[in-house]
């Protein structure tokens, strides 16, 4: 779908925007700040214990270190579009389901699995707003996109490194299977009034359908590159 909005540069800009223009904005760096830090607690700080060596525990320090950063950058946006502080953070933002960050990583094959398949759908999430009307937001989405890649990519590297051994692909295996299923859910309704928002103020590009869809086929396609087996999503 494409857009009427103009571009809109700066803090000061967005605030002479429409009213639905700023709540829909809100609405994803709020989303954005929680999941970056719940996922920098529950999974990449604990995961540096579990790392197996001093290699893993080094890139799984570096992991935990951007994640959190990536919220401190989306905290630090939202604060200058006026969103209160509470809003901002997990313990008091509230929230109604449980989501993927309700189950914490017990071993690195969980971790691993987390990186290959949670950090994808972090990807997918960021290049959906790659051309984001608010050009603030835009350019925080560029700057971090490195790193989301990085966070795929080691996924996909200590995953080749399990996958060695019939033990290691079995527990990765079961990883992968306990910790998908969670993730699908993770792109919204189909649907969704939220989405069809975002896509209407040139703030978003797809539909949560569509990026639901191009996730499964990439998740398959990373878990093929190691020989494992992508579960069903549960939602098809
Ligand atoms: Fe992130
Ligand atoms: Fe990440």
């Amino acid at each position: 779908m494409t857009t009427s909005v103009p571009q809109v540069k700066t803090a000061e800009e967005f605030k002479a925007q429409p009213e639905e223009y700023q709540v829909a904005v809100k609405k994803i760096v709020i989303s954005h700040a929680i999941n970056e830090l719940q996922g920098a607690r529950v999974f990449d700080e604990p995961a540096v214990a579990l790392a197996p060596t001093t290699y893993a525990k080094w890139l799984t320090c570096r992991i935990a270190m951007e994640e959190y950063g990536h919220h401190w950058r989306f905290y630090e946006l939202g604060k200058t579009l006026g969103i209160e502080e509470p809003r901002l953070v997990p313990e008091t933002a509230g929230k109604a389901t449980l989501t993927v960050f309700d189950y914490p990583i017990k071993s690195w094959e969980e971790f691993v699995a987390s990186k290959l398949l949670g950090d994808l759908a972090e990807i997918l999430q960021a290049e959906d707003l790659l051309h984001c009307s608010f050009l603030p937001l835009r350019n925080l989405v560029r700057s971090i996109m490195p790193e989301e890649k990085f966070h795929h990519q080691f996924g996909r590297d200590f995953g080749r490194e399990l996958v060695q051994s019939p033990e290691g692909k079995e527990r990765l295996q079961r990883a992968v299977d306990s910790f998908f299923p969670v993730i699908p859910p993770f792109f919204g309704k189909a649907g969704s009034k939220n989405n069809e928002m975002y896509r209407r103020w040139g703030i978003k590009l797809r539909t949560n359908e569509a990026m639901r869809e191009d996730y499964i086929a990439r998740a398959t396609d990373a878990c093929e590159a190691l020989g494992l087996k992508l579960p069903p999503a549960g939602l098809h």
